[in-house]
């Protein structure tokens, strides 16, 4: 997830051109396109809901050939071989439509997805990158998750333009 200090993933109108950054920290790596290259080379599938989807559709499809999986409960039809539809218990597909045949699944959002996902003890790690702005309003990643979940900080990493990729492995109880 991307995401501004004060913890918002898109404004309210789910707009998300605020998520980019012109700030200067010298001590941050650069992110350049091999960077970014490599990073997604390392994702086997993607997770999404449907508003997430239909944004991606409508701003320009950024996953390529890459299996995406679309949780919506209406029967939505797509023109992208890589895109398949999904209903119903997260659990059971998670653990045994997905895990046996990828290996990092990647949960794109948004936040009503993402909650059910930490909620239901789906998700084994959280990986963060904070934008330097304070959107003041917007849709919130973490509200009323419900449960505590105790994390550990596994990688930090500052970008010379001040964004912070922060990585958490979830503890399981
Ligand atoms: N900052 C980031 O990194 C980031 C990443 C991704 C998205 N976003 C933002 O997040 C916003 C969208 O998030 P959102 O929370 O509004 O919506 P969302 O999570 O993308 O999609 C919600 C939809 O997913 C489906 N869904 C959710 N749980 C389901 C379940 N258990 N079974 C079947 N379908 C299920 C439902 O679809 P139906 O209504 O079709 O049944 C639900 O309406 C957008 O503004 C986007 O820009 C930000």
């Amino acid at each position: 997830m991307v995401s501004s200090l004060d913890g918002f993933i898109a404004k309210k109108d789910g707009s998300v051109s605020w998520m980019h950054s012109k700030d200067t920290y010298q001590k941050g790596i650069e992110l350049s396109d091999e960077y970014v290259a490599n990073f997604l080379k390392s994702i086997d599938c993607y997770v999404m809901g449907s508003r997430t989807y239909e944004q991606a559709i409508e701003l320009g499809w950024p996953y390529g050939e890459v299996p995406v999986f679309v949780f919506s409960n209406r029967a939505l039809k797509s023109d992208k071989k890589s895109v398949r539809f999904l209903s119903g218990d997260l659990t059971q597909i998670v653990n045994h439509q997905l895990k046996p045949s990828y290996r990092n699944i990647w949960m794109v959002g948004g936040t009503l997805l993402t909650k059910e996902f930490l909620r239901l003890g789906l998700a084994d790690e959280i990986n963060i990158t904070i934008i330097p702005t304070l959107l003041g309003d917007g849709k919130p990643f973490f509200d009323d998750i419900g449960k505590e979940l105790a994390l550990h900080l596994k990688d930090v990493t500052p970008f010379k333009d001040g964004m912070v990729e922060l990585v958490y492995g979830i503890k399981k109880d």
